[in-house]
This record gives structure tokens, sequence and C-alpha cells, in this order.
């Protein structure tokens, strides 16, 4: 799929994910290689949101690993139940966290990072086969707003992993 995002001329969290979500559903049905599209995907959410770090970690055996993503360089594994990402892993289930200096365990790829929202992907038998890592520099960015519509994004990846 080319193509490119329409966006509204504003900062409104609420007004962007209404004209972004139609658009990523049409592109994620478009293409089916999970690679291209979480890559595709990224590259959206940066330029709609602009936070500092947004990507994907797949689930590779006993680690996760680094997929797409758009931002400074990041770490390439993360184990089971370790950071951010690994706990969303394990517990399967969406994890913010809005001081990331306070979240025990957190895995500082960047000194930059101040809040950050991980949400898992489902396979076929629920399992977690990828999460999405989202990074912000500032403090306390992500509300229950962001968790929901990101929620409603990652369930419209899921047939590419299954
Ligand atoms: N902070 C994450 C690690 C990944 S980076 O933020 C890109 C964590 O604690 O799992």
């Amino acid at each position: 799929m080319t193509g490119t995002i329409i966006l509204p001329e504003t900062r409104e969290r609420s007004a962007l994910y209404a004209a972004l979500m139609p658009q990523l559903r049409a592109l994620i049905q478009a293409e089916p290689d999970p690679v291209a599209t979480m890559a595709n995907v990224s590259a959206v959410l940066m330029e709609a949101f602009g936070w500092h770090w947004i990507g994907f970690y797949r689930v590779v055996g006993k680690e996760l690993v680094l997929g797409p993503f758009q931002g400074p360089l990041a770490c390439t594994r993360i184990p089971f139940g370790k950071g951010v990402c690994g706990m969303a892993w394990k517990e399967g289930r969406t994890l913010l966290v809005p001081d990331v200096n306070a979240f025990p365990g957190h895995i500082a790829c960047s000194a930059l990072s101040r809040s950050e929202i991980v949400v898992p992907i489902h396979g076929r038998l629920g399992e977690v086969v990828a999460v999405l890592d989202i990074d912000s520099a500032d403090l306390n960015d992500f509300t229950e707003q962001d968790g929901h519509q990101l929620e409603v994004l990652c369930k419209l990846l899921e047939p590419l992993f299954a």
C-alpha cells in the first residue's frame, strides 16, 4: 500500500485517534506481512504523535527481540518478566507507567524516556506474540484513552501473527 496519512491539525489525542484508526485499519488489512505492517504502523504513530520511541518487540523463544521501530537505538533483547515490556508479556496485559524511574526493573534504553506504555499482541491461543512499546519524553504522558486506543490497534494486528 502507498499513500499518505491524513491528520487533523490538532494535538488533541481523541481527534488524532479518531482520524487515524480507519486509516490504520486500511493499512493493516492491505498488507499481510507482519514486519512490513509493524514498520508502517510505527511510522504512522510517530508522524501523528511524535513520541520519543515507538516500536515492536516480538516473542522469540524466551526473549522479546527488537522489531520495527521509530526513534533512537534500542535494546535488542528483553528477557521474560524483565522491564516494562517483559512484565507486560508475563502478565499478558497493557502496562501504563507514568514515571519509568518509579518502575522497579525498568530497562532504560534511553535516558530521555520518562513515561511508557506497553500493549501486548496476542496469538490465536491467547499467548503473547509481540508487544507494542511506546516511550514518551514527558512524565505521565499516557492515559486510559491511549491504553484503549492502542489495544484496539493491537487487536487489528493479531491476524498477522495467526
Ligand atoms: N523501557 C523498556 C525497554 C525497551 S525501550 O524502552 C525501547 C522496558 O523497560 O521494558
